[in-house]
């Protein structure tokens, strides 16, 4: 058997990038500076991928203009304890010294970052954090993506738009290549590489109500795990505090913590500003976890809206502030909701955000499997229990950057390894399987059910009890629904519900990470709340769920953080 025969086209490259976000750009860009072959993939299509575009908040980057005290050492304190003490401090160390360095690239590959009026540049202080928010007006995501974009173009680096990258393949253990389907021709792509970067994002959409975009599906801790990587902290998932509660069909769309951070309220039916019985220092902008429980606490004690949220309650900043500083985001509610930010206030409810676990990597983004590296949320441990709010940015540049570099490092120390045709064709078997079934269950209506599940028993607050049902339907899901997820044959071009199924498969296997993780803690810590063990529990719980597959089983366990800097107090 020969590759050709059963893949409809082979490519080599040195360096795959999985993942068109700006974590997977600059790997792509850093790479190619490094003179090695690069390819990036983008499922969705290239330049309007991942979640970066989104993205209306700016970056964390201690530079000490929007706050004379703020320094990375602050920077690194405020992350740190912000996670509630698991984060991978070797990783926080690189993110919040590092970022300082990288706003100057940016800045000369033209994402120019406001100014105060004396030249300085203007920092907003988000939840749980000193005033470190660099923005550009409330579209900061475009702004990053045009010019990542524009890089790639200009130095001509191969783009596979359109392209999922359904498997990763190893030979001895080792990264050897990688299988795609081009959504486009409906054709497989056996890709021949030495390196892969992962950076496809969170996986939000296991979730009824998320604000990712519909390809976060979770594709990469899958094939991260199905290759043997390790992954930590899965249990940690961030519900950022205010998605939209009304109306229904937009439920989940994200309403940016900048709103907050100009001074709008949260309050409930009463008009209380609830917050002052959950964090009266800071109010709003007390840390995600805290705003997200309280929203939560509230709407479950029947001080909720009538939309199952909160309001949010901008109407009292002066217009011309809400127009100059959030313009875009004003008109994208009031063309979401029918409701002007400025006037009225709007229906928000925690939305599913962000992953703080992840692949287990090292400071220079690899992993446990040769070959493999990780880049931007893909990697777990930098944010530990929860993330600040512009920490996200910071990652995608600090380690995109850092994977391209030592991807091509690596890259250049080996030779491309023997691919094995007859595992493209086990490949090939897998998700070519999915098309024609008979009898078969369609993939929406199954990723539906799953998405649900996770919202009601593994969402932001948990239960042995609760978790133990997910588990149970996961299981029951992977036995006897898989085999029958599909779709009926046809034309295999742009096949999306063809792709969906493809997708179930990853979504299932990310939902049972996180199920089995937030089972495993019993504590609450962060975003991980658990009702059956409602306090913190530093003297056995300082420590991070690992998951991997061993022998065809998840296995989890724990390991202790390592405490290099910083300690919680009164340990
Ligand atoms: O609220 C926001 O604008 C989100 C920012 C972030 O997740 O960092």
């Amino acid at each position: 058997m020969k590759l050709h025969e059963v893949a409809d086209d082979v490519v080599e490259t040195d360096v795959l990038v999985v993942g068109a976000g700006a974590a997977g750009l600059l790997a792509g860009i850093k790479a190619d500076d490094m003179n090695v072959d690069v390819a990036i993939c983008s499922k969705g299509l290239f330049r309007k991928s991942g979640a970066t575009v989104m993205s209306t908040g700016g970056m964390e980057v201690a530079i000490g203009h929007g706050d004379p005290t703020d320094n990375p050492d602050v920077h690194f304190r405020d992350t740190v304890v912000g996670g509630e003490y698991i984060n991978d401090q070797r990783l926080v160390d690189v993110l919040t010294r590092e970022a300082v360095e990288r706003l100057v690239d940016l800045e000369r590959m033209g994402i120019v970052f406001e100014r105060q009026e004396d030249g300085r540049l203007f920092q907003f202080a988000p939840g749980g954090a000193h005033a470190r928010v660099v923005i550009l007006g409330d579209l900061a995501g475009s702004h990053y993506m045009v010019a990542l974009n524009r890089e790639v173009m200009r130095r001509n680096i191969r783009v596979f738009e359109e392209v999922m990258i359904t498997n990763l393949l190893t030979t001895n253990g080792a990264i050897s290549g990688a299988v795609g389907l081009d959504i486009k021709k409906g054709e497989l792509i056996a890709f021949k590489t030495k390196a892969v970067v992962l950076a496809t994002g969170g996986a939000g959409q296991i979730y009824r109500y998320t604000s990712n975009p519909v390809q976060n599906t979770g594709d990469g801790r899958a094939m991260a795990y199905r290759v043997g990587a390790e992954l930590i902290d899965m249990e940690m998932v961030q519900f950022h505090p205010t998605g939209l509660a009304y109306p229904p069909e937009r439920r989940g769309t994200l309403v940016t913590e900048a709103v907050r951070m100009i001074g709008a309220y949260l309050l409930n039916n009463k008009g209380e500003r609830f917050m002052k019985r959950y964090d009266p220092q800071r109010m709003e902008l007390a840390k995600r976890d805290v705003v997200a429980r309280a929203i939560c606490t509230e709407v479950r004690e029947g001080r909720g809206t009538e939309w199952g949220g909160v309001y949010l309650d901008a109407s009292h900043i002066p217009e011309d502030v809400i127009e100059r500083r959030l313009g875009v985001t004003r008109r994208k509610i009031l063309f979401l909701t029918g409701i002007d930010l400025a006037k009225e206030p709007i229906h928000v409810y925690p939305t599913c955000h962000y992953f703080m676990g992840g692949v287990r990597a090292e400071p220079d983004c690899s992993t446990k499997v040769p070959g493999l590296f990780v880049a931007g949320e893909e990697m777990g441990g930098v944010h530990g229990a929860n993330r600040l709010g512009g920490n996200s940015i910071t990652t995608l540049i600090v380690f995109g950057w850092r994977a391209g570099i030592s991807a091509a490092k690596y890259a250049k120390s080996v030779d491309y390894k023997p691919l094995d045709p007859s595992e493209v064709a086990k490949e090939r078997d897998r998700i070519f399987g999915f098309l024609g079934r008979k009898d078969y269950i369609h993939p929406s209506k199954v990723r539906r059910e799953l998405q649900e599940v996770m919202w009601d028993n593994v969402g932001i607050v948990r239960t042995e009890e609760s978790m133990k049902k997910a588990l149970g339907v996961i299981e029951r899901m992977r036995v006897q629904d898989l085999p029958k997820v599909g779709v009926p044959d046809g034309s295999r071009r742009y096949r999306m519900d063809w792709v969906e199924a493809i997708e179930f498969e990853n979504m299932l296997t990310v939902a049972e990470m996180v199920t089995r993780a937030a089972m495993f803690r019993k504590e609450s810590r962060g975003a991980h709340v658990r009702d059956d063990y409602p306090q913190k529990d530093n003297k056995n719980w300082l420590v991070h769920t690992v998951i991997k597959k061993v022998d065809s089983e998840m296995k989890v366990w724990s390991e202790p953080v390592e405490l290099i800097k910083l300690k919680p107090p009164n340990l």
